[in-house]
């Protein structure tokens, strides 16, 4: 469940890029917003000190924000509960379901601790304090360093830096690159790791409006979970125990019960996964023709098979709903993605900005060095391009098949074998770890399905692949008898799933049972993928290796020498997955000639949207329709409406799903889970008329745990505010 989370008036308005950074362009480093954001946000309405936000050794608000690896969740009872979003907990959700209990489908309520469900291998990781380190980390490499040498060095020293800030494992530390390669910044996190599941409406709510609506405005999900981080008894972190005590936070958001007008201040903090705003033309152009339809078909095409086999099945749905919902939101964005850079013509204004980059560095002697970036910078690409379909097709068509996950496990297992003498203990230990692996995946695993996936797949391969280009593995299959590409294919995978053990799990217990490294060596799945795994390494890495080195020099240089360019700019780092703050207002938008969008979704919009039909992405339980109709909203309307979702252009991405929108007094408002469809292109640039961020209304939360699920245990827990 990796989430992600992320143009157009008749005139286009795009930012150019970091250039001319609005109010709500910008993802904010916390320890940096003293100096670059503070005053501007006082401006704006913002009642917190930049010391309420962020500081080392007191209490602040970056305490209650917490890192679920690919979703931010924030803390709001003192005894370490939090609101993340459903989407972000549907893996959980999905692993604690079965026919029997199916939470998925009915949702899930603690009643109390000990109710609340394990998830494995699930962290909370809560930001302690943050450093800039580029001194460092740079300390000995300049322009003269070869790219290699450079990005071993700067390793080597991160490393070291980590270890140091870690203190023997008591923290977790990361030394993170900035600017391309231009600043370094260590985080120091404590990193809890006994989280559990406490509370998730039923998916019809916490969906509601499911891959139909994603990614799109109007919005009417009640998309929120509910985790709490477990701590030994000194509240410090801690594997998985029954003797683990709910978290005693050190800062808690309290929960807003006055809701917000347009125009309002709202910020958000977070843990954005991954942005490319200094992206070149060249590169966009790459993802724009190469990658992304290469994606969005292969993507398709699995899907496809995977929702063929979940609508006859309610097994199988359960088993694949969490891997459909995450794929098919990605398939989404690159489609979206495409769209938007073919409307809004994102590719020529950023050439645009080149050139007037390139004009600058020749005419000036001291800025020489930046005059032929941009040309190598096409180049590069151009040498590229060939290979990149041929990487994709191998990666996502050749490497199709599930159950290889699997293979690395029993390799573990062979290696042991094959010292002398055996280490029985060693042995005993790699069985075990290979069997709480295989149970975890064969729970979720269908073969029949992975086989119509291989075999869609691999079709896909031979089709479009030209013969010339397919490795010998793949090409072989075409020797297979049949009249069609398709009777072949289908041939060669009956004959891999008949023999390879590791699409059933009675064979591969057997296999555990009695380990053969012969059988696994002659096992025809380990053979296609190890074939596959060497074609790749001989023909295409190597092509792919070079380009990754040469555009990281690249891009290291072309930032360099745009932020000398742009020196008057307030520049902020591209989102890597550490903690920023966004600011700006709860706003409307203009999507289009002669539409306008309001602000908020109300509890309306689920009657108008409503399906009775249980499969529909439009279907919510009869009690919901019933609560709405009778307009049973309790304390959480406003002046008899329940609104449901909001917007602001606050400048999120996917990693912030979960994050806690606020306030000026730091309060929470709502809980961020989308971007809009008119601004996919917002991860390469930031459009100020379009791009916004979707968020569910605190108040539609709490009205569905407290008066549909009967929740209110949860409720009391967190501190209301008038
Ligand atoms: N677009 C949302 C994000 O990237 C995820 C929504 C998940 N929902 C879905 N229908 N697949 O954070």
């Amino acid at each position: 469940m990796k989430k992600l989370i992320f143009l157009f008036t008749s005139l286009l308005v795009i930012t150019s890029l970091q250039l001319s950074a609005t109010p709500d362009e910008g993802m904010w480093l916390p320890m940096l917003i003293k100096r670059l954001n503070a005053a501007d946000m006082a401006k704006q309405g913002c009642k917190l000190t930049p010391e309420e936000i962020y500081q080392v050794n007191q209490t602040a608000l970056k305490d209650a924000i917490v890192s679920l690896e690919f979703c931010t969740a924030e803390i709001v009872s003192a005894n370490g509960l939090m609101f993340t979003n459903h989407h972000c907990a549907y893996d959980a959700i999905q692993e604690n379901s079965s026919v029997e209990h199916n939470y998925l489908d009915n949702g899930f309520w603690a009643k109390s601790y000990s109710e609340e469900l394990k998830i494995p291998g699930q962290t909370a990781s809560i930001l302690v304090r943050m450093e800039d380190v580029t001194a460092e980390v740079l300390k000995g490499i300049d322009d003269n360093t070869s790219a290699s040498d450079r990005s071993k060095m700067i390793s080597d020293v991160s490393k070291e830096i980590s270890k140091k800030a870690g203190e023997e494992g008591k923290y977790k530390a990361v030394v993170k690159d900035m600017f391309n390669g231009n600043e370094f910044y260590l985080f120091v996190y404590e990193s809890f790791k006994d989280v559990r599941l406490v509370g998730a409406p039923p998916q019809s709510i916490g969906k509601f409006g499911g891959d139909t609506d994603n990614w799109m405005w109007p919005r009417h999900t009640g998309d929120f979970s509910l985790m709490r981080i477990y701590a030994d008894k000194d509240n410090k972190p801690a594997e998985y125990s029954a003797d683990n005590v709910p978290y005693k936070a050190k800062h808690v958001i309290p929960v807003s019960m006055k809701g917000y007008k347009e125009g309002d201040f709202a910020m958000i903090m977070g843990f954005p996964g991954r942005t490319n705003r200094y992206i070149t033309s060249p590169a966009m152009e790459l993802q724009m023709q190469y990658i992304n339809p290469t994606q969005i078909k292969l993507f398709g095409k699995k899907l496809d098979t995977w929702k063929k086999d979940m609508e006859v099945d309610t097994k199988v749905r359960i088993q694949y709903s969490s891997k459909h919902a995450s794929l098919a939101n990605s398939w989404k964005y690159y489609i979206g993605q495409n769209e938007g850079l073919e409307r809004l013509n994102v590719i020529a204004q950023r050439k645009k900005e080149e050139d007037a980059f390139t004009a600058w560095a020749k005419a000036n002697d001291n800025n020489k060095k930046y005059a032929d970036v941009m040309s190598e910078y096409s180049k590069v690409v151009e040498g590229y391009k060939d290979v990149v379909s041929q990487l994709f097709y191998l990666n996502i068509a050749g490497k199709s098949c599930e159950a290889s996950t699997l293979i690395k496990h029993l390799k573990n297992v062979k290696t042991v074998l094959e010292k002398t003498p055996v280490d029985t203990k060693a042995l005993e230990a790699s069985i075990a770890e290979a069997k709480k692996a295989s149970e975890e995946f064969y729970k979720d695993y269908n073969t029949q399905t992975d086989f119509h996936v291989v075999s869609e797949m691999l079709l896909l391969y031979v089709n479009d692949i030209p013969l010339a280009q397919l490795p010998p593995n793949i090409a072989k299959i075409l020797a297979e008898k049949g009249k069609s590409n398709q009777e072949k294919v289908n041939k060669w995978a009956t004959k891999l799933f008949e023999k390879s053990l590791f699409v059933s799990q009675e064979k591969f217990n057997s296999w555990l049972a009695k380990p053969n490294i012969k059988s696994l060596d002659k096992d025809p799945l380990v053979i296609f993928n190890n074939e596959l795994n060497a074609y790749s390494s001989a023909s295409l890495s190597p092509v792919q290796q070079k380009y990754a080195s040469q555009t990281e020099k690249l891009k290291n240089s072309y930032l360099e020498g745009l932020m000398k360019f742009k020196k008057d700019n307030k520049f902020y780092p591209d989102a890597n997955s550490t903690e920023r703050l966004t600011y700006g207002n709860v706003k409307a938008y203009h999507p289009k000639d002669a539409v306008n969008f309001s602000y908020f979704t109300t509890t309306d919009g689920i009657l108008e949207k409503y399906n009775k039909d249980k499969t529909s992405d439009f279907y919510v339980p009869e009690r919901l329709i019933e609560l709405i109709k009778q307009k049973d909203f309790g304390r959480y309307a406003e002046n008899g409406v329940l609104k449901v979702a909001f917007l602001t252009n606050n400048d999120i991405t996917g990693g912030n799903s979960g994050s806690p929108v606020m306030n000026d007094q730091g309060e929470l408002i709502g809980i961020a889970f989308d971007g809009n469809w008119e601004a996919m292109t917002g991860d390469l640039v930031f459009d100020p008329e379009l791009k916004r961020t979707i968020c569910v209304d605190i108040r539609y939360v709490l009205f569905v745990m407290d008066k549909y699920a009967g929740a209110t245990n949860l409720v009391n827990e967190m501190k209301l505010t008038n």
